[in-house]
């Protein structure tokens, strides 16, 4: 039985499932402390929205399990997965290794965890830089991501707030404090993050 469809889909029971279970070997050996907790965060938080907003609770789990898969990964590591994955990487993510996580996250879900599903896929691909054509998982994991417990920085609380009432809202204004953040940083930003503020702003007004 798939565990969305068990009658209890609490945490603890997605977490048992020997998929969560093989998941999250890997990435307890492979992540940083600090940056595990963020991922059981992310996927505390998800389960939650998922659940608000009437998504697979499955799918949701497992995108946010998988979400920084690809994190350990240096530099140099970075390129070399996306040379070997024949990545067609665009002129931001060539100077910005940072979002070849997603990216190569995609392959290594498909690859060592033998996932297809293409809601999955997409969540893992956009949850950096959004995507205006997100689907409702992909914009759960967007905004857990920026918003999951462990999240101290600016704008969480708005987005917290807005993420059970209002979804396209807390997407808006997950794109809006990045693209603020990356201003102050002074580095380039994604059009497709500048597309999802664009196109969540009607949702804001
Ligand atoms: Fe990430
Ligand atoms: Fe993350």
């Amino acid at each position: 039985m798939a565990p969305n469809k068990l009658p209890l889909c609490s945490k603890t029971v997605l977490r048992a499932h020997p998929k969560s279970v093989e998941i999250q070997a890997y990435l307890s050996v492979k992540l940083t402390a600090k940056r595990y907790h963020h991922v059981l965060s992310v996927q505390e938080m998800a389960i939650e929205l998922a659940r608000c907003h009437g998504v697979d609770i499955w799918k949701t789990s497992l995108a946010a399990l998988l979400h920084d898969c690809a994190k350990w990964m240096n530099r140099e590591e970075l390129f070399s997965a996306a040379a070997r994955y024949e990545l067609q990487l665009d002129p931001v993510e060539q100077r910005t290794p940072a979002l070849l996580h997603a990216l190569i996250g995609v392959k290594l879900a498909e690859e060592q965890f033998a996932v297809a599903d293409l809601e999955v896929l997409e969540a893992i691909r956009c949850h950096t830089t959004g995507s205006p054509l997100m689907g409702t998982i992909a914009r759960v994991l967007y905004v857990a991501d920026f918003a999951e417990p462990t999240r101290t920085h600016e704008g969480v609380d708005v987005v917290r707030a807005l993420a059970y009432t209002h979804l396209p809202h807390a997407v808006h204004h997950v794109a809006r404090y990045k693209i603020q953040h990356l201003l102050e940083k002074r580095v380039m930003i994604h059009p497709d993050t500048l597309h999802t503020y664009n196109h969540t702003f009607a949702d804001a007004e």
